[in-house]
């Protein structure tokens, strides 16, 4: 079997995606499965297609988890990604709507349907806004991604 595809998405693939990605990975390295999985980011819109993460999301990750999202340049999410990912993964339920608008059989996940805080919430936008905003996406993703991976690593017949 070849490495499971996992696609996280939100609007603009610069703030909240990119720290999705950025976590999903350290965690996964972190447990030597880094190879299981092919891990991306994308954005419902074009508006940053191939830039660099918001520096709020670079900052919170590299601080609260000493790795370098720096390197991810923003995609926009295509029908294509929607066919070919195992694992598609939303920040909000605007994100989901608009990716379920181009793919309406398509099985979108909302990253917090894995938050035993506030299962189902959206993940909230931080975009323009300050640090405290970023640190407060941190906590969320980062929370709702670890029980993300033990779901996913739970065999498929027990989850
Ligand atoms: P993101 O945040 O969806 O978490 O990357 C946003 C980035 C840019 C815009 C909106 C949200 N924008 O409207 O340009």
């Amino acid at each position: 079997m070849g490495r499971k595809k996992v696609m996280f998405f939100c609007l603009g693939n610069i703030c909240r995606s990119p720290v999705a990605e950025g976590v999903f990975l350290h965690h996964i390295e972190q447990r030597g499965l880094g190879h299981t999985f092919h891990v991306e980011s994308s954005g419902t819109s074009a508006y940053h297609v191939g830039e660099a993460p918001d520096p709020g999301s670079r900052e919170v990750v590299a601080r609260r988890l000493g790795a370098d999202i720096s390197g991810q340049r923003a995609q926009q999410l295509t029908r294509r990604h929607l066919d070919e990912f195992d694992v598609l993964v939303a920040m909000d339920g605007n994100n989901r709507r608009d990716a379920l608008a181009m793919r309406p059989n398509a099985k979108i996940l909302l990253l917090r349907d894995f938050d035993p805080a506030d299962r189902g919430a959206d993940v909230p936008d931080p975009w323009g806004g300050g640090i405290s905003e970023f640190e407060r996406v941190f906590d969320i993703v980062n929370r709702s991604t670890l029980h993300l991976i033990e779901w996913l690593l739970q065999p498929e017949e027990d989850r």
